[in-house]
């Protein structure tokens, strides 16, 4: 997992940046935390420099906005989501669980559990 920090460090309406794989991009909606990446899926620019609207993100560049429970985008000019991420919370402090990059073959556990036994 990755370390973002304190609780107390995203108070509700701003976003921090960590790095994983990729840089994740972790916001306070009205006190519920979300993990997106942190690209847009149209160009380069980061969404934690986005606006945050309830439970969605606007680009700063070209306006696209990304629902933060699922990363898809609400219309143009992004057409392709942004991967989500499970954020943890433990005794104050929090982590990211990064999904798997897009593409990435199912792990052992998402085979078996989609199994039919
Ligand atoms: S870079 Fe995000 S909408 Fe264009």
């Amino acid at each position: 997992m990755i370390f973002v920090g304190e609780l107390s460090d995203i108070p509700v309406g701003e976003s921090v940046r960590v790095q994983g794989e990729v840089a994740i991009a972790v916001f306070n909606a009205d006190g519920e935390l979300f993990a997106i990446d942190d690209t847009c899926t149209h160009q380069d620019a980061s969404l934690s420099d986005g606006w945050l609207e309830g439970c969605a993100v606007e680009c700063p560049l070209h306006a696209a906005c990304f629902d933060l429970r699922t990363g898809a985008p609400s219309g143009p000019p992004a057409k392709t989501p942004v991967r989500t991420h499970e954020v943890v919370i433990d005794d104050g402090l929090v982590y990211v669980r990064e999904s798997a990059p897009v593409g990435a073959p199912a792990t052992v556990d998402a085979v078996v559990a989609g199994a039919v036994l």
